[in-house]
């Protein structure tokens, strides 16, 4: 199977999770994307989405699912989004698309987390896939610095601007052993806005597209 076909059937398998009267968080990226053309067969059931993008909010509003701001839809039963890198421990580095902020705080604002991701998601330890950290625009250099010293390379990412205004560091060769640690001493850097790591809040759920089919992780396994 090719990699497009597990993230589509990973993002299927999620509208199992999905509940008549909900509604529920929506994530970034390609993965995301296959779960909103899956949820646009069950969108009569649901009292819509809450996107974590501007690009996710047109996708969902093509597909007529009605899209909620978070401060009007108040704690969510539910989020699906994709991921750039997953542990069997349900930590992940998320942010490839640009979107980790808005995606942490639906996350933290969501009961349950479901992650969607095909097979080459799946890590023993993270950190290949250079962690984003969205940065206000007056501290790019400081921090940038800052996460020199906590062993990184910071790259700024040419030619985007965040949903928020700010700019995107990659940051390269980090040691993640302790990504609850990291994620908080990054998060305490002055210009920080937030990080990539979702560790202290992980995923519940990982469905993960194998070429053997959808494994389903969950948190305590
Ligand atoms: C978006 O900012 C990210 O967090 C995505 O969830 C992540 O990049 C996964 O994207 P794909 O589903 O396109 O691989």
């Amino acid at each position: 199977m090719s990699q497009e076909a597990n993230k589509k059937a990973a993002a299927e398998a999620a509208i199992e999770y999905v509940k008549t009267g909900m509604t529920i968080g929506v994530g970034t990226g390609s993965t995301a994307n296959f779960f909103i053309d899956a949820l646009a067969g069950v969108k009569d059931r649901i009292e819509g989405a809450v996107a974590s993008s501007e690009e996710t909010s047109r996708r969902l509003r093509e597909h007529e699912v009605p899209v909620l701001d978070l401060d009007h839809a108040g704690d969510l039963p539910l989020y699906i989004d994709g991921a750039d890198e997953a542990t069997r421990n349900l930590a992940l580095i998320k942010g490839g698309g640009g979107a980790l902020t808005r995606e942490k705080i639906i996350a933290a604002a969501s009961r349950q987390f479901v992650c969607i991701a095909d097979q080459s998601k799946l890590v023993d330890s993270l950190g290949e896939f250079p962690l984003p950290v969205e940065v206000i625009p007056f501290a790019r250099a400081y921090v940038a610095r800052q996460l020199s010293g906590l062993g990184g390379r910071a790259v700024p990412r040419g030619d985007f601007t965040t949903d928020n205004g700010n700019l995107i560091l990659d940051v390269h060769g980090l040691d993640i052993a302790d990504p609850v640690a990291l994620e908080g001493a990054i998060d305490h850097i002055a210009g920080v806005v937030s990080n990539g790591l979702f560790a202290r809040r992980a995923a519940d759920v990982l469905l993960l597209g194998t070429d053997s089919g959808v494994r389903v992780f969950e948190a305590g396994d």
